[in-house]
């Protein structure tokens, strides 16, 4: 962990394995502070391998024997591992060593969370476990002995016997070591059962700490739906007789797909109505589908090397977004994806850390477990779908599953069976994995006679180590209307291949209005002037809900960029506009509640230095409170009427229609506020049952001023659930006003439950900091020096949440020259760490660089 000058491993220098694993048999005798851990470990020779030294991963390991065939051996031990002579041929290796669990504030490998024992393993974790050549491709069958007084203990595949103080497990299914786990505890399950579409029974469980058990039944709920989704839609079968679900406090991600047992952070599992929002549950539901698909796209078929990643996670990400569409609304979700890839990816793919879909080189691969992997990974599948149309997108699929499943396999392999099940040549589109950055593309176009010509063009701004860049392919969805609002050529899929390419549309009868990039059919920067006319044209008449949305959002955007830069005040004839979609009940509530958000100020600071205007978060936050006040004021008579649209009176339930109605009813709170200071927000405040309306009223209150109040309540309330108390914690730093924040948040690290190892408590402050825009980019530093000061702290007790938090700093050569010599200061302040992580060394090193 503790290394000088970390490595950087290259894809290119991929070599195979020089062993198979036969079988694997390993003994865990559970001790907090001395854990045995012994492996007896069968070894072929891989035929397909070059010749090379005997080595095995291992990292924070006491080695207390080793032999090979039963003689006892002394292996070279490394920095990162072991080497060894060996016979040749096959031969037995068994080895004990002995680990400190309680010891473990990295999280990864075997760790304790509240005195119950659990894993994490991906991407390199079990050689913290044991001796192991701990690499995705080297897949074999586990056979896993725990013994300890805990009455529950869990690991891979199916149980095969227990006793007193013991429990065997056997995985009948090859699989890599970043996929073991073990779980031990006292700990509850919330069970279920189901049938696969072959009749086989499978026993379902959700363990829990005690105390949690009641809110394990949405879970299971979403589980049953996802493993009946992949089976109708895929036609994938689950194939264990047991699929178990942990809930563990302390992780470092959301969750994860060992197989069989897969081990969630609690805040991803755990719900019931009055302590998680609408948010949470959909999210709750999303993640349990993502883990479970990961069976088939991630664990039956894995990866050959952690270049990759997504491989599985492009895939499955993309797989949870289509259960998602299928489950709510595929509207609302399409958009709601995409918001999330423009406040998270884009600037990541347009700052110093900027990498390709699958990265040529790493220092440290939990780095790499990004937006750009999973999110542009998702779109670059997407991409790939719409191309060849969904039909030919189920062949190829079906014949993914068929050739690999077992293996561990790369993008080629992947592309390989798109190309031979449709004919088509993907050697172009493979750019969309190797050149990363963000495509810009142009627009202009021409009505002549009858026949409308649009011209694009594709630019990819230079990205670290990639100063040039090829055309890619496009598919960009087009659909045009008629000046009268009629849709006269419907969505058409066009296939863009050159730098600039036209496309024309014959036998119109008038100049058509464009709609471009229809349900963001390509994640790009999509640059076409347009006149307000126009934007407000297709707010009013299009067809497809994305463009519809992104009208709005684009004249939103201009109406903000102008006060900002001109001093102009709201734009009046866009609210009004917007009040007429808003007052159309046929159109969905979630939708609504979508085309009332404003652009976040990250995202208005982003779009300034792209004009090349060095963004003010203070005029940038003031320029959005200024137009909400107006929306507020001008909607006066408005806003009532959707409250009370908005209103639900059956019992709370979490799914799309209820939910849709909360949040436009919470987004219309937040503007009555600013008209009557918190008076209603206060009444919901006292009147909800439910998380989603408490939590929401508290926030009004807060950006109030007037939630001292509601803020005791809430904690005198919820102080014993720690998620909900992460809420507690985030909010407060969230909402309140950027000139509080800093201080806000430096009051809560004082308080006793400020457990800032766990990483949900944590982030809770920090990240949240981090979404002030304004208050984190306060002029004088101070937001930049706290989070620094804690990142500090936090990277000697766990690397891979500091580092992930790391990239708060990744605009920081967008702002201001003072700014800008602050965050600078501040990542050197980081990067001057004695003993720094090789985590923390590669982001602080990519981000300065
Ligand atoms: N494979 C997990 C998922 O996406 C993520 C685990 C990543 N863990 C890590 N330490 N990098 O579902
Ligand atoms: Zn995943």
């Amino acid at each position: 962990m503790k290394d000088a000058s970390p490595q950087t491993i290259y894809l290119k220098d991929y070599t195979p394995f020089g062993w198979q694993v036969a079988d694997v048999h390993l003994t865990v005798a559970l001790s907090p502070d001395a854990t045995r851990v012994r492996s007896r470990i069968r070894f072929e020779p891989n035929p397909d391998a070059p010749a090379q030294r005997f080595f095995l991963h291992g990292e924070d390991l006491r080695l207390i024997r080793a032999s090979i065939d039963g003689t006892e051996v002394t292996p070279v031990l490394t920095a990162e591992g072991l080497e060894c002579d060996v016979p040749e041929g096959g031969f037995l290796w068994e080895s004990e060593v002995e680990i400190a669990p309680a010891a473990n504030t990295a999280l990864e490998g075997l760790y304790m969370s509240n005195g119950m024992y659990c894993t994490q393993c991906e991407a390199e974790g079990f050689r913290k476990i044991t001796y192991y050549p701990d690499r995705p491709d080297v897949m074999s069958v586990f056979t896993v002995r725990i013994e300890g007084d805990e009455p529950v203990k869990l690991s891979n595949g199916n149980p095969v016997a227990q006793g007193e103080g013991w429990a065997e497990w056997h995985d009948p299914w090859p699989k890599p070591a970043y996929l073991f786990a073990l779980v031990a505890g006292e700990l509850l399950n919330h069970p279920g059962s189901f049938t696969t579409m072959s009749g086989r029974e499978v026993e379902l469980n959700i363990y829990v700490r005690p105390g949690d058990e009641g809110k394990c039944a949405f879970g299971m709920q979403a589980l049953k739906d996802s493993m009946r989704w992949d089976e109708e839609v895929y036609g994938r079968e689950y194939d264990l007789d047991i699929f178990n679900i942990v809930a563990v406090d302390d992780f470092n991600m959301g969750a994860m797909e060992n197989k069989g047992l897969n081990v969630f952070n609690s805040s991803c599992v755990l719900a019931s109505p009055e302590t998680s929002t609408d948010a949470n549950f959909e999210r709750i539901e999303a993640i349990i589908a993502h883990e479970y698909f990961h069976n088939w796209t991630g664990n039956r078929i894995t990866c050959r090397d952690w270049f990759q990643l997504c491989l599985k996670e492009g895939l499955t990400v993309f797989r949870d977004s289509q259960f998602t569409s299928d489950m709510r609304s595929a509207e609302v979700k399409r958009i709601s994806d995409v918001i999330d890839l423009r406040a998270r990816q884009f600037p990541e793919d347009q700052g110093p850390l900027s990498h390709p879909v699958r990265p040529e080189s790493f220092q440290e691969i939990n780095n790499f477990y990004t937006a750009t992997v999973y999110e542009k990974g998702a779109e670059v599948i997407g991409m790939l779908r719409r191309l060849v149309g969904a039909e030919a997108y189920g062949k190829a699929l079906d014949l993914y599953f068929e050739r690999h499943d077992g293996q561990a396999c790369t993008i080629e392999d992947w592309l390989k069976v798109f190309e031979d099940s449709t004919g088509r040549d993907l050697t172009q589109f493979k750019r969309w994995y190797s050149q990363s950055g963000t495509p810009h593309l142009k627009v202009s176009d021409d009505y002549t006679d009858g026949t409308y010509t649009l011209t694009f063009t594709q630019e990819t701004p230079p990205t670290p180590g990639q100063p040039e860049k090829a055309p890619q392919v496009l598919p960009i969805a087009v659909g045009l209307l008629n000046p009268n609002g009629d849709e006269v050529v419907p969505t058409t899929m066009l296939e863009m291949t050159e730098a600039t390419q036209s496309f024309t549309f014959e036998g119109l009868n008038a100049k058509p209005v464009p709609s471009i990039l229809r349900g963001f059919s390509a994640p790009v920067v999509l640059m076409r002037e347009s006149t307000a006319e126009e934007k407000s044209f297709l707010l009013a008449h299009d067809t497809d809900a994305f463009n519809r949305w992104e009208a709005s959002r684009d004249l939103a955007r201009a109406c903000l960029l102008a006060m900002i830069t001109e001093g102009a005040g709201p734009d009046l004839a866009w609210i009004d506009a917007l009040e007429q979609v808003l007052r159309d009940t046929t159109l969905d509530p979630a939708f609504r509640a979508l085309m009332l958000a404003l652009p976040t100020q990250a995202e208005l600071a982003q779009m300034l230095h792209a004009r090349g205007v060095t963004p003010d978060p203070d005029a940038i936050y003031a320029a959005t409170e200024t137009l909400r006040d107006a929306m507020a004021t001008r909607w006066s008579a408005l806003l009532p009427e959707l409250m009370a649209e908005a209103q639900v009176d059956a019992p709370y339930a979490p799914d799309a229609e209820q939910s849709g109605k909360r949040t436009l009813g919470n987004a219309v709170l937040s503007l009555q506020t600013r008209l009557d200071g918190g008076k209603a927000a206060q009444a919901q405040y006292d009147a909800a049952d439910n998380m989603t309306m408490q939590l929401s009223a508290l926030s009004c209150l807060i950006t109030a001023g007037a939630e001292d109040a509601a803020l005791a309540a809430f904690e005198a309330q919820w102080k014993d659930d720690r998620l909900v108390m992460d809420k507690w914690f985030a909010l407060q730093v969230a909402a309140t006003a950027p000139e509080k924040a800093v201080a806000r948040a430096a009051a809560l690290t004082e308080r006793a439950d400020f457990d800032w190892k766990n990483p949900n408590r944590f982030r809770a402050v920090m990240g949240s900091l981090a979404m002030n825009h304004a208050g984190f980019h306060a002029r004088d530093g101070s937001g930049y020096r706290f989070l620094a000061d804690w990142l500090i702290k936090l990277d000697e007790k766990n690397p891979q949440t500091t580092a992930r938090m790391c990239s708060v700093f990744q605009t920081w050569k967008r702002y201001d020259a003072d700014r800008q010599a602050l965050m600078k200061a501040a990542l050197e302040r980081i990067a001057a760490r004695p003993g720094l992580s090789r985590d923390v060394t590669e982001m602080v090193t990519r981000l300065l660089g």
